[in-house]
C-alpha cells in the first residue's frame, strides 16, 4: 500500500502542469494566508521551487472547517482541483476541497512574518532561514552547483575518490588543524590515544588525491575541509567544502586550462537550470550578478605571473593599506584591483615566490618561484588555489629538510616520487566561494546552511 503522502503532487510540477487536473494532493508549508469575503488565500510553498502555488479555500469547501489555526508558517496538505486561474501572477491554483493541518506556527512566535528579514538576523534562526525565499533559491542552487561538480568530472573521465577526514598530515603545512582526541583534558602521551598518535581534521583531501590519481589517472574528491584559522572574514569558515581534482601527466598549463573551463562549464550549466533561483539573487541581492556571470561564460580569464601582477599593483594610482612587494602575499585589496578594476574579470595568477606557498609546489627553475596558481573572481576573491606538483624525490626531501619537516612523516608521500613518479598537478575549490560567485552573497555564513565560523558553532 503506498502512502497517504505518495500521490503528493510538488509544487513545481503543479505549476508546470500542461492541463487542469482534479484530486491533486499538495503539501508544504503557508507563506501567507489573505481573508476576502467568503474566500481565503493561501500562498503555498513546498522547498521544491522559488514560486508558491496559490490554494483557494471557499466557504462552500470542507477545507473550510480546519482553516482557523492556519497561519504563516503552518504546515498543511491541500487536496483539490488544479484549476487555471484567473488572477495576475499565476498560472494554475488549486481550489481546496480538503485541508490538514499538519503543525501550526503560532503568529506571536513565529519569527519568519512575511517583510524582508536582514541576512545578520536570519543567522541567529538558520534553523528557519531555508524557509524564506532567498535562502531557499541558495540552497537549491548549492545543491544544483553540487551536482554539476559531479557531472563535469564524470564527463572529463576523472574518478570520483574519497579522501579521509581523519588525519595525521598537514597537507597544507599551515598549522591550522583541529585536533581530534579520545583523551581527557590532562592526558599526557599521545600514545594512550584512540590511533596512538596525534590526529586532526583534514585541512585539505590533496596528498590522498595525488595518491590516487598517481594510480587512476584523474581523480577528484569533493568533500569538507577544517580549518582553524582564526580569521573574522567574509570569506573564510572553519568548516567548508572543497572540490579537488588531481591530474597524473600534467603540468601548470593543464591545471589551470582545467580549473578555468571547470568554473565557466559549472555558471554556465547554473545560469540554464536555476534561472528563476538566479534571478531572484540579480533582484535583491546584486543586481550586475548576471551580467557578469554571462560574460564570466563568455570571455577567456586574463593570466598573468604573480611578478607580472606585482608590477600591475606598484604601477597602479591605487593607495593600498598593505604593501605590495615581490614575495609579499596577495592581500584581498590586491586581489580586488586585479579582478574588478584592472582585468574586470576572473584572473589567473602563478609562478608564486617558493616562500609564500606550501612545500608540495613543483620548484621552477628559476630558484625563486613554484608551478602554482590561484584563480582570483571579483568580489569573491581566491576561488582556486592549485600547482603542479614536486615530483622530483631529492627536490622534495630538500624541501622539506629546509621546513624542518620530519621525512618519517611523509613516507609514502615520498614513496610515490621513488616508485612510478610522473609529472601531476591539481587545485582545491572552495565550493562556499564558489557560490559566493554564482549568488553574488557578500558572506559566506550566507552560501553554508550552518556555518561554523569562530565562536559559532550553534545548530
Ligand atoms: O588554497 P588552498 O589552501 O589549497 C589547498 O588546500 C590545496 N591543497 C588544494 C589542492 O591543490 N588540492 O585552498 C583551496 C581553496 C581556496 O582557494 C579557497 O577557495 C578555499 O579552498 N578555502 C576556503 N574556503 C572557505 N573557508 C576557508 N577557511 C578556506 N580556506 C581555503
Ligand atoms: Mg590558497
Amino acid at each position: 500500500m503506498p502512502s497517504a503522502y505518495a500521490r503528493r503532487v510538488l509544487v513545481a510540477s503543479a505549476l508546470a502542469a500542461s492541463a487542469p487536473r482534479r484530486d491533486i494532493l499538495v503539501c508544504g508549508w503557508v507563506r501567507t494566508r489573505r481573508d476576502a469575503k467568503g474566500l481565503t488565500f493561501l500562498e503555498i510553498n513546498d522547498g521544491s521551487c522559488l514560486a508558491n502555488i496559490q490554494v483557494i479555500v471557499t466557504s462552500a469547501s470542507r477545507a473550510r472547517a480546519c482553516l482557523d489555526p492556519v497561519s504563516t508558517g503552518a504546515a498543511v496538505a491541500v487536496t483539490g482541483s488544479l484549476e487555471e486561474s484567473p488572477g495576475k501572477g499565476q498560472k494554475w491554483e488549486i481550489l481546496a476541497e480538503d485541508l490538514t493541518l499538519f503543525g501550526g506556527a503560532d503568529p506571536e512566535t513565529f519569527p519568519l512574518q512575511k517583510k524582508r528579514h536582514s541576512d545578520e538576523f536570519l543567522r541567529t534562526i538558520a534553523h528557519l532561514r531555508p524557509r524564506t525565499n532567498k535562502y531557499g533559491a541558495m540552497f537549491r542552487i548549492r545543491s544544483e552547483a553540487a551536482f554539476a561538480v559531479h557531472e563535469y568530472f564524470r564527463e572529463k573521465g576523472f574518478f570520483h575518490v574519497h579522501t579521509p577526514i581523519l588525519t595525521g598530515s598537514d597537507a597544507e603545512g599551515a598549522g591550522e588543524m583541529f585536533r581530534v582526541t579520545t583523551l581527557p583534558p590532562a592526558a599526557a602521551s599521545f600514545e594512550d590515544d584512540f590511533f596512538g598518535r596525534e590526529c586532526a581534521l583534514t585541512v585539505s583531501g590533496q596528498l590522498e588525491a595525488e595518491n590516487m590519481a598517481l594510480a587512476l589517472g584523474r581523480v577528484y574528491t569533493f568533500g569538507p575541509a577544517f580549518r582553524a584559522e582564526n580569521s573574522h572574514t567574509p570569506r573564510h569558515c572553519a568548516e567548508f567544502w572543497m572540490v579537488e581534482p588531481e591530474m597524473a601527466f600534467a603540468d601548470l598549463e593543464d591545471d589551470m586550462d582545467l580549473g578555468e573551463d571547470f568554473i565557466r562549464q559549472i555558471v554556465s550549466r547554473l545560469l540554464t537550470r536555476c534561472p528563476r533561483d538566479l534571478d531572484l539573487f540579480n533582484r535583491f541581492v546584486d543586481t550586475s550578478l548576471l551580467n557578469r556571470l554571462q560574460r564570466l561564460t563568455d570571455a577567456p580569464f586574463a593570466r598573468i605571473p604573480y611578478a607580472g601582477a606585482v608590477e600591475i599593483l606598484r604601477e597602479s594610482a591605487a593607495s593600498f593599506a598593505f604593501p605590495v612587494f615581490f614575495g609579499a602575499d596577495l592581500q584581498t585589496e590586491h586581489e580586488r584591483f586585479l579582478t574588478e578594476e584592472y582585468f574586470q574579470r576572473p584572473v589567473i595568477v602563478y609562478d608564486y615566490p617558493r616562500e609564500i606557498k606550501a612545500f608540495y609546489m613543483r620548484a621552477n627553475d628559476d630558484g625563486a618561484t613554484v608551478a602554482a596558481m590561484d584563480i582570483l573572481a571579483p568580489r569573491v576573491g581566491e576561488l582556486i588555489g592549485g600547482s603542479q606538483r614536486e615530483e622530483r624525490p631529492e627536490v622534495l626531501e630538500n624541501r622539506l629538510r629546509e621546513l624542518g619537516r620530519e621525512e618519517k612523516d611523509y613516507w609514502w608521500y615520498l614513496d610515490l616520487r621513488r616508485f612510478g613518479s610522473v609529472p601531476h598537478a591539481g587545485f582545491g575549490l572552495g565550493f562556499e566561494r564558489l557560490l559566493m560567485l554564482l549568488t553574488g552573497a557578500a558572506n559566506i555564513r550566507d552560501v553554508i546552511p550552518f556555518p561554523r565560523t569562530p565562536k559559532n558553532l550553534d545548530f
